[in-house]
């Protein structure tokens, strides 16, 4: 496994993801996808958009505004309480959460559901070192609402206050009762939604793993009460299925599942899917079970009836929700950290490659006129065959061992040579990533060759 160090000066180098703001001194944990960092983005969504969405029979799209009335917010129970522990070293006064203070102090304790004033009294009688500077000395914690706030409107007043959304889910619960009439969904069904979420995280870090501003892949899954644990293990296993199958390594996945004690108070099952990502295993996939707990909280503070009738049955009842919920940028980070390899050939050199799976890799094929002079004008109509179909890159500089070296680098699945016999036959040579392994093909029978091999 690289070292968190070594991925992001990979990811800088390449292309795939820059520091933000740089130019003007950069803004702290702000980044930036460059060319290749925003392809896999977009990759990485329609993968899970292809297998949550449109291959299932159950469930359908939605794109909900990132400013929302702020009554969504009280309701959700996020004014009162997306909190974090925050406390202060008294020496150096930098802010970290107790939680994590504690969690790191000893891995064995988890601090979720404790008070501030039993975290406060841990980190004293503890003897928990600031990570700064060493001191013992804590103030007291006090709850740091992660919500950022805006106004709306030209008059910065208390009734113009508005939060950006700090997840996608609420925006699938109000429109709940609009989707099932619009759609004639019958229950279960679920509704799938990608967009950006912020939050005024205390302690962000680990590169693009903990942001302020990042995006969140949720789906709502809509089920009878009594069956909501049936489909909290199919949509368990189901994300799990999906990373394996987009080729993360299965002794870096594990299932974190929630202690009873450790639950949050709406959620009867939770689990985590944890990867192992360059300090260890850490969350990637937040899974739970929830209850009608967001139904239940938007009835009773809109006064609209939320319930569901079963067509069937003329059952009359408030969904369970399953949810599996995702940030893209801790999948870009995993795959990045998956399939960064550096190998050493027969020949005695290295080459580093990114063998990530080609439906995620931000170029399929590179189009390579073996001989500039000779072979341009026809490399040139063959990109401009395959890039109708697939993202290509097209490079003609240096010599042909280093354009094959630059394309594995950044996880390029195919390399086509236009060389002298093209010009006789209309053939290429097709040389693949991975195994290195070249084959010849008509130019013709390229499209339906990339098609098959990056198919998921
Ligand atoms: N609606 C449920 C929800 O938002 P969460 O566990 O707070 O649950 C779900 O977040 C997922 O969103 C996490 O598992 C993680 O992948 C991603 N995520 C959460 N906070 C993040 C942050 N500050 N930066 C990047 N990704 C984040």
């Amino acid at each position: 496994m690289v070292t968190l160090d070594q991925l992001v000066q990979y990811a800088k180098t390449t292309g795939y993801i820059f520091q933000g703001s740089e130019l003007y001194g950069g803004l702290a944990n702000t980044w930036d996808y460059g060319p290749l960092g925003s392809l896999l983005k977009q990759n990485i969504k329609n993968a899970w958009l292809q297998k949550f969405q449109r291959e299932t029979p159950y469930n359908v799209l939605l794109d909900s505004s990132i400013l929302m009335n702020s009554e969504v917010w009280q309701a959700s129970g996020h004014v009162s309480g997306f909190n974090d522990p925050l406390t202060e070293c008294r020496k150096c006064h930098q802010r970290f959460r107790a939680d994590s203070l504690i969690h790191e102090h000893n891995p064995e304790v988890s601090a979720e559901g404790w008070h501030n004033e039993q975290m406060s009294a841990y980190l004293l009688d503890h003897h928990v070192s600031c990570p700064n500077c060493e001191a013992t000395d804590w103030m007291p914690i006090r709850s740091f609402n992660m919500m950022f706030q805006t106004y709306q409107g030209v008059v910065l007043e208390q009734a113009n206050q508005i939060y950006l959304r700090p997840e996608t889910a609420q925006g699938i619960f109000i429109q709940f009762k609009s989707i099932q009439r619009t759609t004639r969904k019958r229950i279960p069904f679920g509704v799938c939604q990608i967009g950006k979420a912020f939050r005024n995280e205390i302690t962000p870090g680990n590169f693009v793993f903990r942001t302020r501003e990042f995006e969140q892949m949720e789906l709502e899954f809509f089920v009878k009460p009594g069956t909501e644990l049936e489909w909290f293990d199919y949509w368990k296993q189901f994300c799990m299925d999906w990373l394996i199958d987009l080729g993360l390594k299965t002794d870096y996945l594990e299932f974190d599942d929630h202690k009873p004690e450790a639950l949050s108070h709406y959620s009867n099952a939770t689990t985590d899917i944890r990867f192992r990502f360059p300090w260890g295993f850490d969350e990637l996939w937040g899974i739970a079970s929830r209850t009608d707990f967001d139904l239940k909280a938007h009835q009773t503070h809109s006064g609209e009836n939320m319930s569901y009738l079963d067509p069937d049955t003329n059952e009359r009842y408030l969904p369970y929700v399953i949810e599996p919920s995702v940030g893209v940028e801790r999948l870009v980070l995993a795959f990045l950290a998956n399939g960064l390899d550096e190998e050493t050939l027969e020949t005695g050199d290295t080459r580093q490659v990114m063998r990530i799976h080609p439906a995620l890799a931000p170029y399929k094929v590179a189009v390579l006129p073996l001989v500039k002079k000779e072979h341009a004008e026809k490399a040139k109509h063959v990109y401009k065959h395959v890039s109708r179909h697939v993202d290509a890159v097209y490079d003609d500089t240096q010599n042909i061992g280093k354009r094959y070296r630059r394309q594995d680098a950044i996880g390029t699945y195919l390399c086509v040579t236009i060389d002298h016999q093209t010009m006789d036959d209309d053939t290429v040579t097709v040389r693949n990533r991975d195994t290195m392994a070249q084959i010849r093909l008509p130019i013709d029978a390229l499209r339906d060759h990339i098609e098959q091999i990056s198919a998921f």
